[in-house]
């Protein structure tokens, strides 16, 4: 009986103890990394149409719709493995339909995408990057910044991140508001999305990606933004608008923006916040890719192969 299993995701490699359970257990891991980010519908079609057999696969980004799930069936797949949590890219409907199981994460990496936010947070308000810039081109200007301590710190979303985000923020003497439909914790104040963009300096988006959600961060929230707030988005790049950021960071109604994720991921070059370069603060979807949390989740998914097979 043969146990294959596809890897789509970049990252996903069996560390040698498991390889040697894997061989003792015929499991054999197919790499299948995508030249972008992730693979399209129909090239993951493609590539499981070459095999007879699949026991399992591991995803990344890559697009798992419904044509996907239907053709995995009939290779006989039981398990699909997101290497992560956001589920926002697979047909779950689908997948619970042709009886094939979903796992995923959550929480796994709060740790390193709270920090990244933490980093993005002291990055905007001290100007660190402008700094390096200037300092190294020679230059002894020095450029007026923020303090942090005492901001109101709006946070929306407050789950595994969101908690994790206010939790390593406690040091800074901020105050705390957040926006979740689904908790409520005594500790920080809870209010609704107007009230946060109306009273914070600034806005961290740390919610999942849902149909009632897809670009809600836009002109008619940011037109609450009473303290020009700077807005954080480490969830999802389809939350937002960029066009309406960009927008409010041309009319100084925004200070400014920091994300490690985008509407179209990889990032393309007409992308409207690239103007705005002194106010923004990009990286590449990589809140969660450091040597740690990569190994973590490798031997989370090498087990699970083991258990689900
Ligand atoms: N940048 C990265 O590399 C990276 C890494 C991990 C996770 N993420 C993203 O971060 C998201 C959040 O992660 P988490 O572990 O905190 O998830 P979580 O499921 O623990 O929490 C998400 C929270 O958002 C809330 N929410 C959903 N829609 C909302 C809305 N419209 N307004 C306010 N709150 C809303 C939910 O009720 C939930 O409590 C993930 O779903 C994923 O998309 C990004």
């Amino acid at each position: 009986m043969e146990n294959n299993i596809l890897n789509f995701s970049q990252y996903y490699k069996p560390h040698l103890k498991d390889k040697k359970k894997f061989n003792h257990l015929k499991i054999k891991i197919f790499q299948h990394q995508s030249k972008g980010q992730f693979h399209n519908a129909d090239e993951l079609i493609n590539i499981i149409h070459s095999y007879n057999s699949i026991k399992g696969i591991v995803y990344g980004d890559d697009q798992i719709n419904k044509k996907v799930i239907k053709l995995l069936k009939t290779k006989k797949t039981k398990f699909i493995i997101k290497w992560g949590q956001g589920l926002d890219s697979i047909d779950l409907k689908s997948a619970k339909k042709n009886q094939i199981k979903v796992k995923n994460f959550p929480g796994i990496f709060k740790t390193e995408v709270a920090e990244l936010a933490v980093g993005f947070i002291l990055n905007l308000l001290r100007k660190i990057n402008l700094l390096d810039q200037n300092t190294k081109k020679i230059s002894w200007r020095r450029i007026f910044s923020h303090t942090l301590k005492n901001k109101v710190v709006g946070i929306i979303g407050f789950g595994n991140i969101g908690k994790e985000i206010a939790k390593k923020l406690k040091g800074f003497d901020v105050k705390i508001l957040y926006n979740d439909p689904k908790v409520k914790i005594k500790t920080y104040t809870k209010t609704n999305i107007k009230t946060i963009f109306a009273r914070s300096d600034i806005v961290i988006l740390a919610c999942d990606l849902n149909l009632s959600n897809l670009g809600f961060i836009n002109k008619s929230v940011l037109k609450n933004s009473l303290k020009k707030p700077y807005l954080i988005n480490i969830a999802r790049g389809k939350l937002v608008i960029e066009k309406d950021i960009a927008k409010y960071i041309q009319n100084k109604k925004i200070s400014g923006y920091a994300t490690d994720v985008f509407q179209h991921e990889p990032i393309v070059k007409t992308n409207p916040l690239l103007k705005y370069k002194k106010n923004t603060l990009f990286t590449n979807h990589s809140a969660s890719v450091t040597y740690e949390a990569v190994n973590k989740i490798n031997c989370e998914i090498s087990k699970n192969i083991i258990k689900s097979i």
